[in-house]
């Protein structure tokens, strides 16, 4: 039987907008593109559609004909277009957070609900094969009931410098708090690992290193007319991190070397990062106590080489070590510990997040192909979870660590 090909239209043709838009692209039988809408002309032909719209209310006036809205503009842009595209009926592709506040994304969640539409919201690490190989290892039950989790989202010196201290999420106000931003896809997680709701949050962070008086003597505000000397020596030059090296390009369409320069004459991103206009921390810590006893603690720390997750899953017959890549799984069963089964991770297709991109659209697809409103309610639903907790976090952090009750 044939199946249902359905019809998307993407608000924010950005980084996030061509990562799913790109599923169209290499599976043109299960989804099309049909409309797009972006302020910035070179963002919003990135992505190939019969329509374009300059702004995402134009586009939403018109009700276009689609099954799913996906939104993914800058988190201030979530909220008010989630609504309306509810309304309207279509099903959302929604990029993390729902909203910068807790009573904004309770009341899209609830719209959904109301109007019995899915919502999946971009926590790609769940679609990952790393991350569901946990979640099918707890859920055997081989190694028992877990107890513990100590998980570390190692960020990466670089991309924090790129998004928490120049860039698009510096700015709780403008954007949202990092613990929400970069860490609601750690709390995902847990909570789907554990599957029982966080009842006890505390939590601890700063700004370290990114503050004014960290400033190099003699260095100007942006990179470009840093005396040679100092920008040398500056392991956070602009100049560096865009032109030289290619650690970042992959977020910009135009990754010329003129373009780059531009982007770094003329941008944040071209700022020195001890004088930008950041407030959110470099490092967090959040301690979660779950229904049952089960305890998590989630190091973000922004002060390491590599961007990657590393966790310990204490169970009460065994125990998963994860480095990011492979798991080691010992079970304490037999005469010797079992180590062993190292799974080296596949990466199913050519989408970025280890083949999350991808393997969230098409689970999308599958799920609004079964139709199943119970699912589709689930789904949605559970997609709160991670948001309330970064919130208790962010609160906790803001009151000196005060435990948060989410109960
Ligand atoms: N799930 C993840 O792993 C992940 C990773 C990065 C970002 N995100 C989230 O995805 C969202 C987008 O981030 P990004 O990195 O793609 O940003 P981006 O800046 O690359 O893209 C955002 C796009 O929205 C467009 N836009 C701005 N105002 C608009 C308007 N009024 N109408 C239509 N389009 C408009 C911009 O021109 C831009 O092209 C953010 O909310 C971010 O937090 C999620």
């Amino acid at each position: 039987m044939k199946q249902k090909k359905f019809k998307a239209i993407v608000l924010g043709a950005g980084y996030r907008g061509r990562a799913y838009a790109d599923y169209a692209k290499a599976h043109p039988s299960e989804l099309e593109i049909v409309g797009v809408a972006d302020p910035d002309p070179e963002n919003a032909r990135s992505i190939a559609a019969p329509r374009y719209w300059s702004d995402w209310r134009e586009c939403l006036a018109e009700h276009p004909e689609a099954d799913i809205v996906m939104i993914t503009m800058p988190d201030a842009l979530h909220y008010e277009p989630a609504l309306l595209a509810l309304d309207a009926g279509y099903h959302l592709l929604l990029e993390k957070p729902i909203s910068p506040t807790p009573e904004q994304c309770k009341e899209v969640i609830a719209k959904a609900l109301e109007k019995k539409r899915l919502v999946v919201i971009g926590h790609i690490l769940r679609y990952t094969q790393y991350f569901a190989h946990i979640k099918a290892i707890l859920d055997s039950g081989e190694i028992g009931e877990v107890v513990s989790i100590a998980h570390q989202e190692s960020a990466g010196f670089f991309k924090v410098a790129h998004s928490y201290c120049r860039g698009n999420w510096a700015n709780s106000k403008k954007s949202s708090p990092i613990i929400l931003a970069k860490c609601s896809h750690d709390f995902d997680l847990f909570s789907w690992w554990i599957g029982k709701p966080c009842t006890k949050v505390t939590s601890f962070g700063s700004i370290k290193l990114f503050r004014p008086e960290n400033k190099p003597a003699g260095a100007p505000d942006r990179c470009v007319d840093c005396p040679a000397g100092i920008e040398h020596d500056c392991i956070w030059s602009a100049i560096k991190m865009y032109v030289k090296y290619d650690n970042l390009k992959y977020l910009f369409p135009d990754r010329s070397r003129e373009a780059m320069m531009k982007l770094v004459s003329e941008t944040e991103y071209g700022k020195c990062v001890y004088c930008c206009d950041n407030d959110v921390p470099d490092h967090q810590t959040v301690n979660m106590e779950f229904e049952g006893g089960a305890t998590v603690s989630h190091v973000m720390a922004g002060f390491t080489e590599r961007n990657v997750r590393t966790t310990r899953i204490s169970c009460t017959r065994g125990e998963i070590i994860g480095n990011g890549k492979t798991l080691h799984i010992c079970r304490f069963d037999g005469n010797d510990v079992e180590t062993g089964v190292p799974l080296v991770l596949r990466v199913s297709n050519p989408s970025r997040h280890g083949g999350g991109d991808f393997n969230l659209v098409a689970a999308m697809l599958r799920m609004l192909r079964r139709d199943d409103p119970q699912e589709m309610a689930a789904v949605t639903t559970q997609t709160l979870e991670s948001h309330l907790i970064a919130f208790a976090a962010e609160e906790s952090r803001l009151n000196g660590g005060k435990v948060i009750n989410l109960r």
